[in-house]
């Protein structure tokens, strides 16, 4: 693909599509992680001169209609304070926005224009008028093929990725396309259903993969384990089973579980043949978390996606924490990234000490399932032109 750093941007109209989709709690940003990861391309953008116009989407508003909650105001004004310039949020674009050279605005929310999310040929001709270059740089949301991330690219007159987007390429590129070994990928989170394809994928690329949360309890119900009324797929247990066969997928021996699901449940630390009927699995136990660390010291490349335990709880936290903490020790490439997998990153503070933290929630599985993200394959298709 073409890249931005290789553009002359001085005095052109820039269009840059982020991924602000950002938490807003009564109109003030609670992580601002993702406009920080695109801070270095608007800096680098607008220190070449360029005229910087951003677009994003915040939220799944109704289309076609404004909605107040969902207005990039709130973003905007984090930004502008992050950048030290005023950021205008620009709600009439359609004829055209004026900017001098240095300056940025950003578009309303995208998803207000009607036609977005059906990747509209008018809508996307008409984001693609706005510009001389377009810069695709919300890998956040290049698994959408939509207006403000396929369309407008195949109109534009010049359409490239921008360093953030190319740097989660990269990252990723590194950790599965050609991984240094042992490569071992852990998969948390709750079920086994809406991973499915990301565990079959990695299933025939690592050397071992470690599961955990609730994914794990339908593992160790197809090792003949006891689960109790813990959150269990039984349908997936052949499933389960299959990918154990094609792949070394250790399960937990030890494990921590409550009666109920609740921040004042008390924690109890058993042997994973002693699960009671009435038991809930909610972490990895101590013996497990000591195994996950052995494994981990070895790899050559780490790939994390998803919690091992019900971590915001913190009787059953320990798992996470101790896998954290194991994988920031580690001299392996790391990389994590998915939604409740940066929480735990922040809460247990290791974010300096993971190689590459993705901003893609859903890309990243998508990337890590094997799946084409359309918002690259237009650039790759542009730049064969
Ligand atoms: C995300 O948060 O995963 C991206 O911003 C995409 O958002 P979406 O799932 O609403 O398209």
């Amino acid at each position: 693909v073409k890249l931005m750093k290789d553009q002359d941007l001085a005095g052109k109209r820039v269009l840059i599509r982020e991924d602000l989709n950002v938490p807003v709690k009564d109109g003030v940003v609670t992580s601002d992680a993702r406009i920080r990861a695109a801070l270095p391309t608007i800096k680098a953008a607008v220190d070449a001169g360029a005229k910087v116009l951003l677009m994003s989407h915040l939220g799944r508003p109704t289309e076609g209609e404004y909605e107040e909650e969902f207005s990039l105001a709130p973003v905007a004004a984090h930004l502008g304070k992050l950048l030290g310039k005023d950021v205008p949020v620009i709600k009439d674009w359609q004829s055209g926005v004026e900017l001098a050279a240095g300056q940025v605005a950003l578009l309303e929310n995208v998803r207000f224009n009607k036609g977005e999310k059906k990747d509209d040929e008018a809508l996307s001709k008409q984001y693609a008028a706005l510009c001389d270059i377009f810069v695709m740089d919300a890998f956040g949301t290049a698994h959408r093929a939509q207006a403000s991330t396929h369309g407008v690219a195949k109109f534009a007159p010049i359409a490239c990725a921008g360093p953030l987007l190319a740097a989660e390429l990269d990252a990723l590129e590194k950790a599965l396309a050609n991984p240094a070994r042992p490569l071992v990928a852990i998969v948390g989170g709750s079920k086994v259903s809406t991973k499915l394809t990301v565990l079959e994928s990695l299933s025939d690329k690592v050397d071992q993969l470690i599961v955990g949360g609730g994914i794990a309890n339908t593992f160790l119900a197809a090792s003949g384990k006891p689960v109790g009324k813990s959150l269990c797929e039984h349908d997936l247990i052949d499933t389960a089973k299959g990918l154990m066969q094609k792949c070394d997928i250790p399960v937990p021996t030890d494990v921590v579980t409550g009666k109920e699901f609740s921040e004042s449940a008390a924690a109890e630390t058993k042997s994973a043949d002693a699960v009671a009927d009435d038991d809930m699995i909610f972490d990895i136990g101590p013996d497990t978390s000591a195994a996950l660390e052995e494994i981990l010291k070895n790899a050559k490349t780490i790939i994390w996606n998803g919690p091992v335990g019900v971590f915001e709880f913190d009787q059953f936290g320990a798992g996470t924490e101790h896998l954290s903490k194991a994988i920031a020790a580690s001299d392996a490439f790391s990389i994590a990234g998915g939604g409740d997998t940066l929480a735990a990153v922040d809460k247990y503070g290791i974010a300096d000490k993971v190689s590459y933290i993705s901003t893609g929630g859903g890309a990243f599985l998508e990337y890590v399932e094997g799946k084409v993200l359309p918002a690259v394959a237009i650039l790759e298709t542009r730049a064969s032109e």
